[in-house]
């Protein structure tokens, strides 16, 4: 494959603005180098931004992930992008704007770069067997209501070397399509998808995607690991998980492994 030699010109708001259906409802700001894109949205919502606010950064020094893990977020061969969702009347859906945000990746991904991406629950999504993009959504209140979510995706595109216990895990798309387009396309996607939080069609087009479902898993809860089959996800973006010991429970949040493997 032609070697990719990427600089920050290949992200501009214009470029990624030529790509959405309505440039309009959105202010995107596109920065060289940050510490996470989602604590910079989480500073402009704050300070009164507007719904659709999207932050790209070119490099991250800081790039966090879920459960306090960071985001290895190298300069020129990734997408690091936050959209800040503050509609009037508040979230009243977080849970399903970041199954909404996986499924939107997954599109764009499949749509862009001809491949076949699959969610690992909840929302790691994973290409070729490797980790290649992780979702971390932060939620932010005012008097008690849910006022803004940041949905922040992070896409290896072209990184070709990870870090430590990162190696054997993550992977890149290795694709020449433009981060602007790529940005532009999730952003479609994810806007596309809005109206369908909460309903069936979305979870059904996430359990289609789903690299879990039917496949031996396990979990840890208060110390102890347990072992089972998923076996299906409900309307809430819960897993639904048959123990070994014919027990069913219902996984709310967390992490699972696959099978013997320990994915990141
Ligand atoms: C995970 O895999 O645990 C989630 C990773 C989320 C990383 C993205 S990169 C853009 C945004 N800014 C951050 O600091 N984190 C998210």
């Amino acid at each position: 494959m032609e070697k990719l030699n990427r600089n920050i010109l290949d992200l501009s708001p214009e470029k990624i603005r030529s790509h959405l259906g309505n440039p309009e409802n959105f202010d995107i700001y596109v920065l060289d180098t940050v510490d996470s894109t989602n604590s910079y949205a989480k500073n402009l919502a704050q300070n009164g931004a507007k719904n659709n606010t999207v932050v790209i950064a070119n490099h991250q020094t800081a790039g966090r992930g879920r459960l306090g893990r960071t985001f290895y977020s190298p300069a020129q061969t990734g997408l690091y992008m936050s959209i800040l969702l503050c509609p009037e009347g508040g979230i009243l859906e977080p849970a399903a704007l970041t199954i909404a945000a996986a499924v939107a990746v997954c599109r764009s991904i499949s749509t862009l770069c001809d491949k076949k991406p699959q969610i690992k629950w909840v929302n790691d999504i994973f290409v070729d067997g490797k980790k290649t993009c992780g979702i971390l959504a932060e939620a932010g209140t005012d008097s008690g209501m849910l006022s803004y979510i940041i949905i922040g995706i992070g896409l290896n595109i072209s990184t070709e070397v990870f870090p430590g216990e990162l190696k054997s895990v993550a992977g890149s798309l290795n694709t020449t399509v433009n981060r602007s387009i790529i940005a532009g396309e999730i952003i479609n996607q994810l806007n596309t998808l809005r109206p369908l939080c909460g309903t069936q069609t979305l979870i059904d087009e996430y359990k289609s995607l789903s690299l879990v479902l039917g496949k031996k898993i396990s979990f840890t809860q208060k110390g102890e690991t347990h072992h089972g089959t998923a076996i299906d996800i409900n309307i809430e973006g819960n897993l639904i998980v048959r123990l070994d010991t014919q027990e069913t429970i219902i996984l709310k949040s967390g992490e699972i492994s696959l099978g013997s493997h320990n994915f990141i």
